[in-house]
């Protein structure tokens, strides 16, 4: 697949799950919330920040730096203009007013060089098509000094909040293994991986680290709702499957995650890796 053609399924299936990822927002935004904690930590934001979220989504980590650089401005940017729709949204419901919106690809991006004192890429970099080329460009806009903290998931079996839904639907179709070089969640797994790539790309003090998040939801049911709704390769994968497929998956799903229980509640961990860079 061309870079162009890689861009435009990412641009489809994320619109796709916009939807998702607004219905659930409580939820992910909570099992997120310690790898923002922790982009955010690193990047040392001052309240006159200027700073630029890349493959912002819904908006975070972007809106949660715009509340704490209340004299700054933040720069939202994502391929899916539906997801940052929902930034619009989420940015209205809390009264932040200091960020704009760009819809535009990592790989060009339409700022001077210089122009930004940090920038954030929250579970973006293993949909780039050219991972290089994105790093080369945050780089270029990336003010002398100024950092870049970016993280993305370690290995399914470190993430069973995804991988007991993709093993039930291993047993209904079969799933071939991604291709390494294409856009996958696990893409960037391996560690050093995406500090190899800030190393390229000329920045220093690089630095990578573990971050543990939980997934919790109120029930079994209600874990795997939100997972066929707002996790990409779930969600690619039960597009191929029938409706009887679908109703087993959801019942293993639902079995498998009867271990996570706990005071009422499915708690399922996960574990992101963040790497920092400064230029
Ligand atoms: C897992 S979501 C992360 C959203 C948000 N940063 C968060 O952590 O909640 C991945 C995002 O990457 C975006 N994306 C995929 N390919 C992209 C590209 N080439 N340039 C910019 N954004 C891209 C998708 O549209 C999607 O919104």
């Amino acid at each position: 697949m061309s870079s162009d053609e890689i861009r435009d399924v990412q641009r489809a299936a994320w619109a796709g799950l916009a939807p998702g990822w607004e219905k659930w927002d409580a939820i992910i935004m909570d099992q997120l919330r310690p790898v923002s904690a922790a982009i955010i930590e690193h990047l040392a934001i001052a309240d006159d920040q200027q700073h630029l979220d890349i493959a912002s989504g819904t908006g975070e980590p972007g809106l949660s730096v715009a509340g704490l650089a209340t004299g700054g401005n933040v720069v939202l940017t994502d391929l899916a203009a539906e997801m940052l729709d929902v930034a619009r949204r989420r940015a209205t419901d809390r009264g932040i007013t200091n960020y704009e919106i760009r819809v535009c690809s990592a790989e060009a991006l339409p700022f001077a060089d210089g122009t930004f004192d940090s920038i954030s890429v929250r579970f973006g970099y293993m949909f780039f098509p050219d991972l290089s080329g994105a790093t080369a460009e945050f780089t270029r806009v990336l003010r002398p000094g100024g950092r870049l903290c970016a993280s993305v998931w370690v290995r399914p079996e470190q993430n069973p909040w995804t991988t007991i839904v993709m093993q039930a639907i291993a047993a209904e179709i079969p799933l071939a293994p991604p291709d390494p070089d294409g856009p996958h969640m696990f893409r960037c797994a391996a560690p050093g991986h995406v500090s190899a790539l800030f190393e390229a790309a000329g920045l220093r003090e690089i630095a990578e680290w573990d971050v543990d998040v939980h997934l919790v939801t109120r029930s079994r049911a209600e874990y795997w709702e939100m997972i066929s709704e707002h996790v990409s390769i779930a969600a690619a994968a039960l597009q191929r499957v029938d409706r009887g497929a679908r109703e087993r998956i959801a019942r293993a799903v639902i079995a498998g995650a009867r271990r996570y229980e706990r005071d009422g509640r499915v708690s399922i961990p996960g574990v992101a890796r963040c790497v920092a860079g400064m230029k």
